[in-house]
């Protein structure tokens, strides 16, 4: 990597250091953190900034904020009290993006301290009405942040594929702008399936809509041997060669596209479910397995079948790399989550020191996580939406934005 990282930092002691974490946790209805694996992937970063008597300013997004009162149910509080309980360090919060309260919290702040900011989307609404200035990288936004400190870090992975005030804006504002440990991590990780994978290159893509996943499964083509697809956007594909498949879930305006990955598909390296988990309505009940021809026109698939599974299985087996974005099924249903578990127990079963495996985040990465599998992958993607636009071929805005070394 030719950008620059913490260690190009030298005496940050005394230092008012920005760093940008991505804590866009999930929450519960209640407002509890469901999942805190986000805020532990960013703790080496912080523990080596306080070690070396920096004094932290913490910004990171948490969800959309499109009206005011979204306000109510995104507030970062709650993240930093939980960062707090993870530090010895005390960790200051402060309900404002910026102004009097800002400016004295971070006079105020000593060395080892770190000082959490609320929400940096909460700038995207204004008295009520749009304004979009974190989102849209306002640049008046973006300096006001840059002077609060002498230093960015940005470490935020899973908002490295967005252009904003508080990553890339404040990166071109600032002499020195770094990357952390965790995007310097991620980065390692990714670059083993997108630039040296060990070969064969599985990639495994689910999820509910081929549209979320086109740009991804064609740059995969070109770069992994096989691509096993599962989730909903197996059905766009079986329509496209003229199957039936009732009321799965298909989008129309895709088919041809569909159609043009498979008849463009000279190598034979897409992979199609052969078994399907079919139901007559979307209910939590057993499902009848059916052959990929025999779905009738009543009803809906929802996720792969066991013909399926021992299909992957023996593709997977032979891997010596796989990447997986996407469930196979509905996973959140137990009746549906057979696919998604039993391509966990496959990669588990075949073990890290043979098979080199990464999830992207999102849907797929909290399953295996909930299911259990989360140490039997060789690492999950913290990103998303960013481990997607890698996996694309992209360039990451906010990475590009930091020096080089
Ligand atoms: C994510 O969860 O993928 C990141 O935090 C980015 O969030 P966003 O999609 O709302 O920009």
């Amino acid at each position: 990597m030719n950008k620059k990282t913490l260690d190009n930092l030298k005496d940050i002691e005394g230092k008012k250091v920005i760093v940008r974490v991505d804590f866009n946790v999930p929450l519960d209805k209640n407002g509890n953190i469901n999942d805190d694996n986000r805020i532990l992937m960013a703790l080496p970063t912080i523990k080596e900034l306080l070690k070396k008597g920096a004094k932290l300013i913490l910004l990171s997004h948490l969800g959309r904020i499109k009206k005011e009162s979204d306000k109510a149910t995104k507030s970062l509080k709650v993240v930093a009290e939980a960062l707090n309980q993870k530090l010895d360090a005390t960790v200051k919060f402060v309900d404002s993006t910026r102004g009097v309260a800002v400016d004295e919290a971070v006079k105020d702040l000593n060395e080892g301290q770190i000082l959490m900011l609320e929400n940096t989307r909460f700038e995207d609404v204004q008295n009520g009405e749009v304004v979009n200035y974190e989102s849209k990288n306002n640049p008046n936004l973006a300096k006001y942040w840059a002077n609060l400190g002498d230093i960015f870090v940005n470490d935020a992975f899973g908002t490295a594929h967005r252009s904003h005030a508080s990553n890339v804006g404040i990166a071109n504002n600032m002499k020195i702008a770094v990357v952390g440990r965790l995007i310097e991590l991620e980065l390692r990780m990714l670059n083993k399936v997108v630039n040296e994978p060990k070969r064969p290159l599985v990639a495994i893509i689910g999820g509910a809509k081929v549209s979320d996943k086109i740009n991804v499964i064609a740059n995969l083509l070109k770069i992994a041997d096989k691509v096993l697809i599962g989730g909903g956007m197996s059905y766009t594909f079986f329509k496209s060669l003229g199957k039936e498949v009732g009321d799965s879930l298909v989008e129309n305006d895709k088919l041809s596209l569909a159609k043009s990955y498979l008849d463009n598909d000279h190598a034979g390296k897409i992979e199609l479910p052969v078994d399907i988990a079919c139901v007559k309505e979307f209910a939590d009940t057993k499902p009848t397995y059916r052959a990929i021809d025999n779905i009738s026109s009543s009803e809906m698939g929802l996720d792969i079948g066991p013909k399926t599974v021992a299909k992957y299985k023996k593709i997977i087996e032979s891997a010596q790399t796989v990447v997986w974005n996407g469930p196979m099924g509905v996973f959140e249903f137990k009746n549906f989550a057979f696919g998604t578990e039993s391509i966990c127990k496959t990669i588990a079963n075949v073990g890290t020191d043979k098979l080199f495996s990464i999830i992207g985040g999102g849907d797929s990465a909290s399953a295996a996580i909930k299911m259990g599998f989360h140490d039997k992958f060789s690492y999950i993607s913290t990103g998303g939406g960013a481990s997607l636009a890698l996996l694309e071929g992209k360039k990451l805005p906010a990475i590009e934005a930091i020096h080089n070394n």
